[in-house]
C-alpha cells in the first residue's frame, strides 16, 4: 500500500501543470517537484532545501510549541545567533503573559537593546531532525478492511508501541525529542517526524499591538492589509548547543542555517514559496459535510462565539487594564468566529457542495466500473449513516469546546469532575485531597484573568445557547429544572449561580480546595450543570459518538485510498496535518468580485488612510504616523517605487499553522513572512481555488523599517543577514 501510494504520487507530482498549484508538499517529495518549481524560478535544488544529511533551509524553519507540546505555529531564524521571526498573533500569548498594567509590553511594544533584556517567553520550540517513514511497522498486521472497532484499537496500540521504540533508539537525546507519528492520507501511509525541543525561548521584539494587529478583527482574513504582524524571539541552548530549561548562563543556539533577507523587493510574477507547520486541512470533505457544516455547524459556532465576544468588548473598551487582561482571549475565539462567519456562507452557498457531489459520483462510478466495489463499495453509507448522526447530535460537542470551554467557572468545575467519587471512597479520598490541596496553590494562577462581571454574562450566555439551542433529552436534568422555574430568564440564573457557587470566587474556592467536601461540591450548581453535561456525553451520547467517529474514520481512509488509485496519474497533495510542508507559487494580484481588481502589494499610505486615533482597531502611534507622513523610509523603500510596501500577496496555499512561515524568493532569501489567508477563499480547507486563493505576508522591509525606525533597535538590524 505504501509503495503503491508513492509511487502515484511520484508520477503525479511529475506531470504539474504551471497553473496556480495546490499542495502543502511534505519534504519527502520534494525532488519530484524539483522541475515545476525551477520552471517557475526556484534557482535552489530540492536537495538544499530538504537534505537528509546536510545542512538546508529547512533547518531555518521552527515549529512553535506549547509547553504542553501542542504546534501552533511556524518562525524562521534570520541571524547565527537564532534570532527568529514569527507572527504578532503568535507571541500575543507570550507577550500578553509578560505584561502588567505598569508594564505594559502588549500596548506599548518591547525591544531588548540586549541580550541581558530578553525576557523568558512561555513556549517551547522545535527544530525537525529527521523523518522516518514508518508506515510498513505501523500497519503491520492492519488491513484497511478489518472491522473498525478491533482495528482501531490495534492501530492504537502498536502505534505506541512503534512510537516508544523509536524514543528509546534514541538513547539519552530522548528527552530533548519530541516523536510524533503522523497519518498521512487518511490513515494510508505513516511518517515518524523527530523534532528537537528548544525550551529556553526569549523575546526579543514586538510592535505596539496597534501596529502588530493593526485593523484588528475588521481586517482579519482581509485584503488589503496593513498589519505588520510580526514578533521576534530568540533560541537559547547550553555549551553544548542543546536544548536546556531557562538558565541566565545558556547561550544563544547556533543554528545549521539562518535565512538571509532580500531588500530588493518584489514584483508580479516572481516565484515565492513557504515553508512551515499547516495545521489541518479536510479538502476531501464528503458532500454531507459540506452541507453539515454550512448549514448548521458553522453557523452556530459563529453566534455562540460572537456573542461572548460582544461581552468581552463592551469591557474591553471601557477600560485598559481589563482589554490586557482579556486581549488573547478574544483574539483566539475572534479569529476563528471570523473564519467560521466566511465558511458558513462560502459552504451553504451553492457550488462546493455540488463539487464534491460531482466528485463523489465519479468515485462511485469508478468503483463499480472496475469491480473493487468488496473494498471501497461502502464509503458512500458509511458517509451517510455518520452524517445522519452528526446532524443530529454533532453540536453537543461543538457546544463543549465553544461554549462550556470558554467559561471559566465551567472550566474551573470541569477540572473537578469525579472528585466527589474519589473523595467517598477510602481507597483514593487522598489522592484526591492532594489534587485539591495542590490546586489551591494554583488559583492565582487561575483567576489572572478573570473580571467577574464578564464572566457572569459569559456564563448566563452559554447557558441560554445551551438551552436553547439542543435538545434538552441530553442536556442535565438539574439545567433544566432551572431554566423551567426561572422562565428562561438567563441573567437571573447566572445570578443565583455566582452567589451559590464556589467556581466564581477565589476565596470561595480556597477554602473549598484546602477543606474540600464532596457532598459540597456534588451540590454546587455549577458543578451539577458542567459535571452533568460531560456525563450525558460520557455515558448517554457516547456510543452515538463512536459510532459516528468509526464509521467517519473508515469512510475517510477508505475513501482517501480510492481516490489514490483511481487518480493514479494526478497530483493529490496530502491534508495537512501539523507536519513540514512546502508550497510553491507566484507573487500575484486577484480579482475578488465581479469588476474589481486588487493589486499584489499594499503601501504605508494605507496605514495613513486607514488610521483612526484612540479606535479600538484601527489606532497606531502617533509617531509612527508621522514618520509615513513624512516618508522616511530608509533603506527600506522600494527600489522601483520609492514607496515603503508593507504586504503582498502570493498564490501560495497555506493554512493555520503556516502562520510566522518564512516566504522565501528563488534564491531561498526571505522576502516576508506569511500571517493570513483572504476573505474570497476562507474556505480554502475545505477546496483549493486557485483564481482567488492568496495568501497575506507581511513584506520584510515594513517589519525591519519597524524595529529599525519604531523600535530603534539597530542592535537587532546589526545581526542580519541583508542582501541588498
Ligand atoms: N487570520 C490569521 C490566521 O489565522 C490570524 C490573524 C490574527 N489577527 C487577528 N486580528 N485576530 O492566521
Amino acid at each position: 500500500m505504501k509503495n503503491r501510494i508513492f509511487t502515484l504520487l511520484l508520477a503525479a507530482a511529475c506531470t504539474l501543470s504551471l497553473r496556480a498549484d495546490e499542495g502543502m508538499w511534505p519534504l519527502v517529495l520534494l525532488q519530484k517537484i524539483q522541475d515545476p518549481m525551477q520552471a517557475k524560478g526556484l534557482k535552489l535544488t530540492a536537495e538544499q532545501i530538504y537534505s537528509i544529511n546536510n545542512s538546508s533551509l529547512k533547518d531555518g524553519v521552527v515549529r512553535l510549541m506549547s509547553k504542553q507540546g501542542r504546534m501552533f505555529c511556524t518562525g524562521e531564524i534570520i541571524s547565527s545567533k537564532s534570532l527568529f521571526l514569527t507572527n504578532h498573533h503568535c507571541g500575543y500569548g507570550a507577550v500578553q503573559e509578560l505584561s502588567t498594567p505598569a508594564d505594559n509590553i502588549l500596548t506599548n511594544g518591547f525591544w531588548a537593546k540586549s541580550m541581558t533584556e530578553e525576557r523568558p517567553a512561555n513556549f517551547n520550540i522545535g527544530l525537525l531532525r529527521k523523518i522516518e517513514d514508518v508506515t510498513a511497522k505501523v500497519l503491520e498486521g492492519i488491513n484497511i478492511n478489518d472491522e473498525e472497532g478491533p482495528r482501531t484499537k490495534a492501530l492504537g496500540d502498536k502505534q505506541k508501541l512503534v512510537l516508544a521504540g523509536l524514543k528509546e533508539a534514541l538513547g539519552d537525546a530522548k528527552n530533548n525529542y519530541v516523536v510524533e507519528i503522523s497519518s498521512f492520507y487518511n490513515g494510508n501511509q505513516y511518517l515518524a517526524m523527530y523534532y528537537e525541543v528548544y525550551r529556553d525561548i526569549r523575546l526579543v521584539g514586538v510592535p505596539p499591538e496597534s501596529v502588530g494587529k493593526f485593523g484588528g478583527e475588521t481586517d482579519n482574513w482581509r485584503w488589503p492589509r496593513h498589519t505588520c504582524d510580526f514578533s521576534m524571539f530568540r533560541i537559547y541552548a547550553n555549551e553544548a548547543n542543546s536544548p536546556a530549561d531557562y538558565n541566565v548562563a545558556n547561550k544563544p543556539y547556533a543554528p545549521k542555517h539562518h535565512f538571509p533577507i532580500s531588500l530588493k523587493g518584489i514584483e508580479k510574477g516572481d516565484f515565492s514559496m513557504i515553508m512551515g507547520y499547516p495545521g489541518r486541512t479536510t479538502r476531501y470533505t464528503y458532500s454531507e459535510g459540506i452541507k453539515y457544516l454550512g448549514g448548521k455547524e458553522r453557523p452556530m459556532r459563529v453566534q455562540v462565539r460572537r456573542d461572548i465576544m460582544d461581552i468581552y468588548e463592551e469591557y474591553m473598551k471601557a477600560d485598559k487594564n481589563i482589554r490586557l487582561m482579556y486581549s488573547d482571549k478574544l483574539a483566539s475565539i475572534g479569529n476563528y468566529w471570523n473564519k467560521f462567519n466566511g465558511e458558513a456562507h462560502d459552504l451553504s452557498k451553492p457550488g462546493l457542495y455540488e463539487k464534491r457531489k460531482a466528485v463523489e459520483l465519479e468515485f462511485e462510478k469508478w468503483v463499480k466500473a472496475n469491480g473493487k466495489s468488496d473494498v471501497y463499495g461502502e464509503v458512500t453509507s458509511l458517509y451517510d449513516e455518520a452524517y445522519l448522526k452528526l446532524n443530529q447530535y454533532g453540536l453537543y460537542s461543538v457546544y463543549l469546546q465553544d461554549g462550556i470551554s470558554n467559561s471559566q467557572p465551567m472550566t474551573f468545575a470541569m477540572n473537578l469532575i469525579g472528585m466527589p467519587e474519589m473523595l467517598n471512597d477510602k481507597k483514593t479520598a487522598a489522592i484526591a485531597k492532594g489534587t485539591a490541596n495542590s490546586m489551591a496553590g494554583g488559583l492565582d494562577e487561575m483567576f489572572k484573568e478573570f473580571y467577574a462581571p464578564i464572566e457572569k454574562r459569559v456564563l448566563a450566555s452559554v447557558l441560554r445557547h445551551l438551552y436553547e439551542d439542543l435538545d434538552h433529552a441530553y442536556l442535565p436534568a438539574y439545567l433544566n429544572e432551572l431554566v423551567a422555574k426561572n422562565k428562561r430568564d438567563y441573567t437571573k440564573i447566572a445570578d443565583m449561580l455566582w452567589k451559590k457557587s464556589i467556581f466564581t470566587d477565589k476565596a470561595r474556592m480556597s477554602e473549598f480546595l484546602k477543606k474540600p467536601s464532596a457532598s459540597k461540591l456534588a451540590k454546587d450548581p455549577i458543578y451539577m450543570i458542567t459535571n452533568g453535561y460531560v456525563q450525558k456525553m460520557s455515558v448517554d451520547l457516547k456510543p452515538i459518538y463512536d459510532d459516528i467517529n468509526a464509521k467517519m474514520g473508515r469512510a475517510h481512509r477508505l475513501f482517501q485510498a480510492g481516490m489514490l488509485e483511481m487518480n493514479a496519474d494526478k497530483a493529490l497533495p496530502p491534508d495537512a496535518n501539523g507536519t513540514m510542508r512546502l508550497t510553491y507559487g507566484t507573487i500575484l494580484d486577484y480579482n475578488p468580485f465581479d469588476g474589481a481588481h486588487y493589486n499584489y502589494f499594499t503601501t504605508a499610505k494605507g496605514i495613513v488612510d486607514k488610521y483612526k486615533p484612540r479606535d479600538f482597531e484601527f489606532d497606531a502611534p502617533t509617531e509612527l504616523i508621522d514618520m509615513l507622513r513624512n516618508k522616511q523610509y530608509g533603506q527600506y523603500a522600494d527600489p522601483k517605487d520609492g514607496e515603503l510596501h508593507v504586504c503582498f500577496l502570493s498564490d501560495n496555499d497555506i493554512t493555520g499553522g503556516n502562520s510566522g512561515s518564512p516566504v522565501l524568493n528563488g534564491n531561498g532569501e526571505l522576502i516576508g513572512t506569511a500571517f493570513d489567508g483572504n476573505w474570497e477563499a476562507i474556505s480554502s480547507d475545505f477546496m483549493f481555488m486557485p483564481d482567488v486563493q492568496r495568501t497575506i505576508s507581511v513584506d520584510v522591509r515594513f517589519t525591519l523599517f519597524i524595529v529599525d525606525k519604531l523600535g530603534k533597535a539597530q542592535n537587532i538590524i546589526d545581526e542580519l543577514t541583508l542582501v541588498k
